[in-house]
């Protein structure tokens, strides 16, 4: 059973590399290289992430694997290979896709997830859990982010791929991704070990932002500090840093990342029309609840004041309501 978990670690080793040959050497990964050109992936980050392309045909990696005398049907439930559908024998699973290598902890691929050159079903193919790869365990790029993230005990936390590679660009050295929106007590445990702290980075989309809000609680039950990095106007990170910088994303996203209680505000505050009376009675209300919560009066203070001043009530109205919900519960 290790041996056949040591022979996976192998092969996926070898895929990875092969796959990286193929994009960067051969005119099969032409396509694929400008598809990342024009995406802003430099040659550097191709490189420091080891981004490769599967060329479009049934039997690359088959060939590739066979010739190194590795065991298909091990290798199929391994995830790189799929079982042809008349049972004859084996397929590559990844084809004419952009090449993501995952490693764990200690920087062995472990598995792959492959994007569609451009619009299509689905946009990321990843490989199956399997002995060797448990999604709900993995964060991509802690490999590489672990020395700074120890130095600064301090985690930025992104969705994806490419916010990790652009943020990394931009000198955030501490990111990892949870590959989607699922944040599972594993990852938070994870990044407990290593981190004080840390930033959750998400999407600027509505998904992301719901995703932001609902990671809250999972830190908070292990003390971990958060604070969250808001994007605005739907972007992602590494839309945001491709369209306004790095330094940009650095100084204001990064370093101007808000407390929770801010973010629940911020949030809140876009299901409301504030120019509309029903709208700020609405806002307020959804507003003092929140920081009704705070068990720090100097807290509430700080929050009721921005409050007041925000929705131009005044500051021991707010405080009265404020009370009043406090002693309700
Ligand atoms: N993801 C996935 N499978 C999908 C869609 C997304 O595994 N079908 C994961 C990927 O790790 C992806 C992350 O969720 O990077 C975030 O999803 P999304 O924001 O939709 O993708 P982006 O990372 O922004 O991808 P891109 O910039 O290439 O469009
Ligand atoms: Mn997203
Ligand atoms: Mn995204
Ligand atoms: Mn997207
Ligand atoms: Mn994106």
């Amino acid at each position: 059973r290790n041996l056949e978990i040591e022979r996976l670690l192998q092969a996926h080793e070898w895929a990875a590399k092969f796959y990286h040959f193929l994009l960067k050497n051969t005119e099969h990964g032409k396509a694929a290289m400008e598809y990342l050109r024009s995406r802003g992936f430099t040659d550097k980050m191709i490189d420091q992430f080891q981004i490769g392309y599967a060329p479009n045909r049934w039997d690359t990696l088959v060939q590739f694997l066979t010739k190194r005398n590795f065991d298909l049907a091990e290798m199929e439930r391994g995830g790189l290979l799929t079982q042809r559908n008349d049972g004859t024998g084996y397929i590559d699973r990844f084809r004419d896709r952009v090449m993501f290598p995952i490693a764990n902890r200690s920087g062995r691929v472990i598995a792959f997830s492959g994007r569609i050159l451009g619009e299509g079903q689905p946009k990321y193919l990843n490989s199956p859990e399997s002995k060797l790869f448990s999604k709900s365990r993995t964060l991509y790029n802690l490999h590489q982010a672990k020395t700074a993230i120890r130095k600064q005990r301090q985690i930025v936390l992104f969705e994806g791929f490419g916010d990790v590679i652009s943020a990394w660009e931009a000198g955030v050295h501490n990111g990892v991704a949870t590959m989607g929106t699922a944040l599972t007590e594993s990852h938070v445990a994870m990044m407990r070990n290593l981190a004080d702290e840390v930033i959750v980075c998400y999407d600027g989309d509505s998904a992301g932002q719901a995703a932001a809000l609902k990671s809250i609680p999972l830190f908070e039950n292990v003390a971990l500090h958060v604070k969250v990095a808001v994007l605005r106007d739907g972007l992602d990170p590494d839309e945001y840093i491709k369209n306004f910088g790095a330094e940009r994303f650095v100084d204001q996203i990064i370093e101007g990342a808000v407390s929770t209680t801010k973010f629940k505000l911020i949030y809140l505050k876009k299901n409301h029309i504030l120019l509309e009376e029903d709208g700020k009675v609405a806002y307020a209300r959804e507003a003092l609840e929140v920081i009704a919560q705070l068990p720090s009066p100097t807290e509430r203070e700080v929050y009721l004041k921005e409050l007041s001043t925000e929705i131009q009530i005044e500051y021991e109205t707010l405080k009265q309501e404020c009370n009043v919900i406090r002693q309700s519960v």
